[in-house]
């Protein structure tokens, strides 16, 4: 699958992909696609065709890509979802949502999640760098990513039970998996806006960083994840995925085999 950039561009959406530089000069081994949400002037609001397309980048990312940063253009992450879908005035360019009602719903609910469920594959590692609102479809998205570098400013809210609506973009799982069953409920249903801070505090950001320092930090997070050997990475963050659903014998059974698998790729047969 090809990447026409106009029609990423038609989708809200810009993708540019860099191999950066060590600090000895040399290039390093892999690159990192950086994807912009890029509608500033509505706060970077998604829409059906955004999510299709984070898809399509998902399934046609250069296989010498091995971080991907999602970030927004200007002041905000992502608004969420724009809301002109839920009125009769619509988004141009978009067709209107499927009746809610209907049976082909919640196959209309999978495509969408198929923007988000990529950014957890085993042979990338995303990051999502956050400054301003990350509301709703916008805090789903951060979330789907492994990591997350928050700006001072950076704000997140689980929007959509205010709407009548529950998260459904791939974001409960993740959210529950860091700051427990509890919290989530509690962050959920009273909508309220988290800041970066105690978006730290519970987990939901590695780190939080001055607004202006934010690209910085995540191009120097991008260079040192792609230090370790590309096979290696993608095995250790396979490995690393599976233990939350493991008992210790099953995820010790895991190291084994995956060691097993990650020394016969890298060394070959053996001698006979
Ligand atoms: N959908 C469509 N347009 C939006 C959205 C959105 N989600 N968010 C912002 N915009 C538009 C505004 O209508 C405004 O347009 P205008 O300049 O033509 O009037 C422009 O973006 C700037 O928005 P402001 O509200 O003026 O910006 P501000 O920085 O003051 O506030 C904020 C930003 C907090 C994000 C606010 O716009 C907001 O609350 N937006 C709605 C968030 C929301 O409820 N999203 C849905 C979550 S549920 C889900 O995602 C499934």
């Amino acid at each position: 699958m090809t990447l026409d950039p106009a029609d990423l561009e038609l989708a809200g959406l810009r993708l540019d992909i860099d191999t950066p530089q060590r600090a000895d000069g040399t290039q390093a081994a892999g690159a990192v696609a950086t994807v912009t949400l890029s509608r500033p002037r509505r706060r970077n609001a998604m829409t059906p065709s955004m999510w299709r397309g984070l898809a399509k980048i998902g399934s046609a990312l250069p296989p010498q890509v091995r971080v991907v940063v999602i970030r927004g253009e200007g002041q905000s992450f992502s608004a969420g979802i724009d809301l002109r879908l839920f009125s009769a005035e619509g988004v141009p360019a978009e067709g209107p949502l499927p009746d809610l009602r209907s049976d082909g719903f919640e196959a209309w609910i999978a495509d969408c999640q198929a923007g988000f469920r990529w950014l957890r594959r085993p042979d990338i590692v995303s990051i999502a760098a956050v400054r301003g609102h990350a509301i709703g479809a916008g805090f789903q998205l951060a979330l789907s990513c492994d990591l997350r570098v928050f700006a001072e400013d950076a704000k997140v809210c689980m929007k959509e039970p205010a709407l009548g609506l529950v998260p459904d973009l791939t974001g409960t799982k993740p959210l529950v998996d860091i700051v427990g069953l509890p919290r989530a409920l509690e962050i959920c249903l009273t909508t309220r806006t988290l800041d970066a801070i105690e978006a730290r505090e519970l987990g939901l950001a590695e780190i939080v960083v001055p607004v202006d320092r934010l690209d910085e930090v995540v191009a120097d997070l991008s260079a040192a994840l792609l230090t370790t050997d590309a096979a290696t990475a993608r095995a250790t963050k396979k490995l690393l995925s599976m233990a939350a659903g493991n008992t210790l014998e099953e995820q010790a059974a895991a190291e084994r085999r995956i060691q097993t698998e990650l020394q016969r790729e890298r060394l070959g047969p053996l001698p006979s």
